[in-house]
């Protein structure tokens, strides 16, 4: 594919860049050529108490794996993102909130910005929150979200956002597992004209995370909830009786700032902890060029607070810079297909990022939504989450770009904090599908996943490592730094393993090719295929389950299940959609199985393992590559499940 179509950025574009092609190749060469002096000088653009004088001391070869930048630096993330604008731009607008009914929205200009957040940590305070503490946030896509985010930041708790679409039982292992005993919510949110019920959810948690001590409770549909008379505190109420100032933290660049459960291969999700100076730095550096961010622009990030995107770049990377970031309660559908469109056109959106899914649903709906909108303010489109199909990509950028807006499709996880392969606008000749080239600093490898060995030369395919760190690399799972070590420092001596797999063509570019491990892509969202396993297996009509991911048009990747059930059970249509509304109250909607195929047997070795692989073939209708089957313990059982697979539709 290294001959796939150039799209080069335009001299104009290149010219008003932060970088073209030729700063991108001094600046990145002087990254990894001297790391230190590098970062020590783009330090600069956050505002230290203490300036740090050790900028980098990391080992990942070490059998502990230490991880530490800036360590001697001392700063607080919320002065940095809203006190330092105060003075220079207060009057600017920090947010632009659009609210999910067409017609209500609220912009809060970085003077109002920081009473807010005082006035939050505040409230936090009075109910006991003090530096170290971790506060569980679980809220809607409104301002408070971020209210509450940034208020955390400044008196130095450590907040661990839910995503709002989880159910109460993920919400309850989330709490627990961080030890947070407070949690802030709503009474309701509101997503495409329905309302989900967030403050129930919390009290339905509760019951199974005793560590709860307070609930905050911020009033947004006005819906009649329970409030508990000694534990539930409304916001509102709190916050008029405290003051709107509040001292910031100074915190050490290696404190934490947040937690952020991700799904991995095995087990229950993992909480990915982001440090204070590191993270800020890298999410402020990759949101002012990736999306070539210049004052004034107007920023909108189209994911959820509740996932790592949100968290870098609605929030921390844009008000690090003193943009003005978009917030967005609703789904591109409602009311209707064209929602995105009118957005950027009533608010001159200047860069707009969003997934491959979102992009592909919009293309399915039809032309008809974008025509009419003027969306001329836009000068960078940016995509993540999975690999992006070349056909969504060339109507992304004949239909929404005009084919004059460059792409930059972003390839980062929850652990990486930002981006660290991604075009710049101005410098990066972009091919459709290919997150192209590292970001400033980052040191990207492919190995060959049976030796180990790094393939050098083009082209080349294998896994997907890291060399080196960079600045906004997660420092440890929370209180499980042996998990940090053994997921993503064991199977490759000395390297961080991303768990994808990963093409490099004859020009350097890099082609993501999908995860090499048990996580599966759904709409963007991360899923471990063992995390639906263990809902399945909770039912007590089933008893074994296995899932994989499996090609679907719009979601990227759909749930396949192969469901086996206890002896006597039936199986129905009913006990279909019964297994699949367990699931989604297990974890989630996000969760939902798309296809749940009835297995008499699974695939097993004679050890008892379940082939994974075969089965992940059959839902790919992949019958000619199932390899050998001679060593399962009962063959028979794949003709079985391959004369019975699902259709697709
Ligand atoms: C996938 C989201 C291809 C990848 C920021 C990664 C991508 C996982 C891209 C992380 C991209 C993300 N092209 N694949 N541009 N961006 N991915 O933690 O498999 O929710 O490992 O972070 O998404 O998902 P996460």
């Amino acid at each position: 594919m290294s001959d796939a179509k150039l799209y080069p950025p335009t001299p104009e574009f290149a010219a008003g860049a932060h970088a073209d092609a030729d700063r991108y190749r001094e600046m990145y060469a002087a990254s990894i050529a001297d790391p230190e002096a590098f970062w020590a000088e783009e330090a600069k653009r956050l505002d230290w108490i203490t300036a740090p004088t050790k900028i980098k001391n990391v080992s990942f070869a070490h059998p502990d794996v230490s991880i530490k930048w800036f360590e001697d630096g001392v700063l607080n993330v919320c002065a940095n993102c809203v006190d330092r604008h105060v003075e220079s731009r207060g009057d600017q607008v920090a947010i632009i909130w659009e609210g999910d009914e067409p017609g209500t929205q609220k912009e809060i200009t970085y003077i109002q910005l920081h009473e807010h957040v005082s006035r939050f940590a505040n409230v936090l305070k009075g109910l006991g929150v003090t530096k170290g503490d971790r506060v569980t946030i679980y809220l809607p896509m409104i301002p408070e979200a971020a209210y509450a985010m940034l208020a955390c930041a400044r008196i130095g708790a450590v907040h661990s956002v839910v995503f709002a679409g989880f159910s109460p039982d993920a919400l309850a292992s989330r709490i627990n597992d961080c030890g947070s005993s407070v949690v802030i919510t709503a009474d309701e949110a509101r997503r495409g004209g329905r309302t989900v019920p967030l403050k129930a959810n919390v009290d339905a948690a509760l019951p199974h995370a005793l560590g709860v001590e307070k609930v905050l409770v911020v009033e947004h549909t006005g819906a009649q909830v329970d409030m508990a008379a000694t534990r539930d505190v409304w916001w509102h109420e709190a916050a008029a009786g405290v003051d709107d100032f509040c001292d910031p933290e100074p915190m050490s660049a290696e404190d934490p700032l947040f937690i952020l459960y991700t799904s991995g291969s095995t087990g229950t999700p993992k909480g990915v902890l982001h440090s204070t100076g590191g993270y800020l730095l890298y999410a402020a550096m990759t949101q002012q060029y990736t999306f070539d961010y210049h004052d004034g622009d107007i920023f909108w990030c189209g994911a959820d607070v509740g996932w790592v995107t949100g968290h870098s770049y609605i929030l921390y990377g844009p008000l690090a810079n003193g943009a003005t970031t978009l917030m967005f309660e609703g789904v591109p559908t409602y009311p209707d297909a064209s929602r995105f469109w009118r957005i950027c056109e009533k608010y001159k959106v200047n860069q707009f990022y969003t997934a491959p899914t979102a992009i592909r649903a919009l293309m399915g709906a039809g032309n008809q939504y974008v025509e009419g909108h003027d969306l001329s303010s836009l000068k960078v489109l940016g995509t993540v989450g999975e690999p992006i199909n070349p056909e969504a990509w060339n109507w992304y950028n004949e239909q929404i770009g005009k084919g004059k807006t460059p792409i930059v499709d972003t390839w980062w996880q929850t652990e990486t904090g930002g981006h660290l392969l991604t075009p710049l606008p101005g410098a990066t000749a972009t091919k459709p599908g290919s997150a192209t080239l590292p970001f400033f600093g980052v040191e990207p490898v492919i190995l060959d996943p049976t030796s180990g060995q790094e393939i050098t030369g083009n082209p080349a395919e294998g896994v997907l490592c890291l060399k080196d760190s960079w600045p906004g690399q997660m420092r440890t799972v929370w209180g499980d730094h042996k998990r940090f070590v053994k997921t993503y420092f064991s199977d490759y001596k000395g390297y961080y393993f991303s768990g994808d797999g990963c093409r490099r063509d004859e020009d350097g570019y890099y082609w993501i090719t999908g995860r090499v491990d048990d996580v599966i892509n759904v709409s963007g969202h991360r899923m471990g295929t063992a995390e639906v396993e263990s809902a399945l297996v909770a039912h007590p009509k089933v008893s074994e389950a296995a899932v994989v991911g499996y090609p679907h048009a719009v979601k990227g990747q759909g749930i396949y299940c192969y469901v086996t059930l206890m002896a006597g059970q039936e199986p129905t249509e009913e006990l279909r959609k019964e297994l699949r509304d367990w699931v989604r109250k297990e974890i989630g909607p996000i969760a939902s199985p798309d296809l749940i195929q009835w297995a008499p047997g699974l695939p097993k070795t004679r050890s008892g393992k379940i082939m994974r692989r075969i089965l992940r073939k059959i839902a790919e209708d992949d019958f000619g590559a199932l390899g050998d089957t001679s060593t399962l313990a009962e063959p028979a059982v794949v003709d079985d499940l391959i004369a019975n697979r699902m259709n697709k539709g």
